[in-house]
């Protein structure tokens, strides 16, 4: 049986931006369905990949998928905030690319045993993999009005935060809110009709982000993928929403002028020295891509040099 596995977003440019084609050592931190590796197995006899995800049923796959290069493809299991402690340590410092796919891939959003869709009917888990310790259930739950309000507000930018946290507890006040259909139910019912599927989208993002702790992990992520690059190495992160991006961005920016010094001194004598520089401005997919790949929608791809 064939099997649709996720298609890469921004592949070709991904390829060229980081010079795969000069690359012997490279880390995968989100191999997903194993686009992006298999793309720089194929293309480059000698490349070793490290591989990671949180998803043991997305490694699997990517394993089967990747098995004609089991011995230059090695996928663990992990979180990329560890990234610097999950690649041998013989690897670090000597990394010649990384790149992060953030967010879930086609295929996860598909499973509905995930409960990542409003819809499909499914437990609600939203955990990208075993290691994740809180489920959407449990938030869901047994947050106060007041917590749930914030995580649909900082994690969603959803403007209906509180009105929606109010009917969560008021509906779990009778039985708890057991399934994706149950919370969307709830979302449709206290939400603009022109909105519904934005709102529902949003809240569904909040909650997924906020039981992966996905922004908390990529700013643990960003310097460590720094660390791990020899001098001249390149990182690309792909995201998928502006909450993402918007860290992203802080980061490059952080990295590239970290002198403290006040601006009226002439020269600088905080001994702060950029990390990385960025190398393109901000990357999107074109028209033709989205048209051809939804997932690529809101992608928006960074790629930065270590110094
Ligand atoms: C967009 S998909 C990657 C798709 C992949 N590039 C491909 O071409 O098939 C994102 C993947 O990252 C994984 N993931 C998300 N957050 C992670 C984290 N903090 N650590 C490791 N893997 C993570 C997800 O489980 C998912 O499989």
């Amino acid at each position: 049986m064939s099997v649709s596995y996720h298609k890469p977003v921004l592949l070709d440019r991904v390829l060229e931006l980081l010079r795969v084609d000069d690359c012997r050592v490279v880390v995968d931190c989100t191999v997903g369905d194993g686009g992006f590796s298999k793309a720089f197995l194929t293309r480059v006899p000698e490349i070793q990949i490290y591989g990671f995800d949180l998803d043991p049923e997305a490694m699997e796959r990517a394993k089967q998928r990747l098995a004609a290069w089991s011995d230059r493809f090695h996928g663990f299991l992990g979180n990329f905030k560890d990234v610097d402690e999950l690649i041998p340590p013989e690897v670090v410092g000597h990394v010649d690319a990384v790149v992060a796919d953030l967010g879930v891939s086609f295929l996860q959003l598909s499973e509905a045993n995930k409960g990542f869709m409003f819809s499909e009917n499914g437990p609600l888990s939203m955990k990208m993999g075993p290691a994740i310790e809180r489920d959407a259930f449990t938030v869901i739950n047994e947050s106060t009005e007041r917590e749930l309000a914030d995580i649909f507000f900082h994690f969603g930018e959803e403007r209906q935060s509180r009105r929606i946290a109010r009917a969560v507890v008021k509906q779990r006040q009778s039985a708890p809110v057991e399934t994706t259909t149950d919370l969307a139910e709830i979302v449709r019912n206290v939400s603009r009709k022109d909105h519904v599927v934005k709102t529902l989208a949003r809240i569904f993002q909040a909650l997924r982000i906020y039981v992966n702790d996905e922004l908390t992990s990529l700013d643990h992520f960003l310097p460590r993928a720094i660390s791990i690059l020899r001098p001249g190495g390149r990182l690309a992160v792909l995201s998928y929403h502006s909450l993402e991006d918007r860290r992203v961005k802080r980061f490059i920016h952080a990295q590239e002028h970290p002198c403290t010094c006040p601006p009226q001194l002439p020269v600088c004598i905080c001994g702060k020295k950029p990390t990385c520089k960025n190398i393109t401005k901000l990357v999107r997919p074109d028209a033709d891509e989205i048209k051809r790949n939804k997932s690529a929608r809101s992608a928006r791809l960074r790629v930065v040099e270590k110094c």
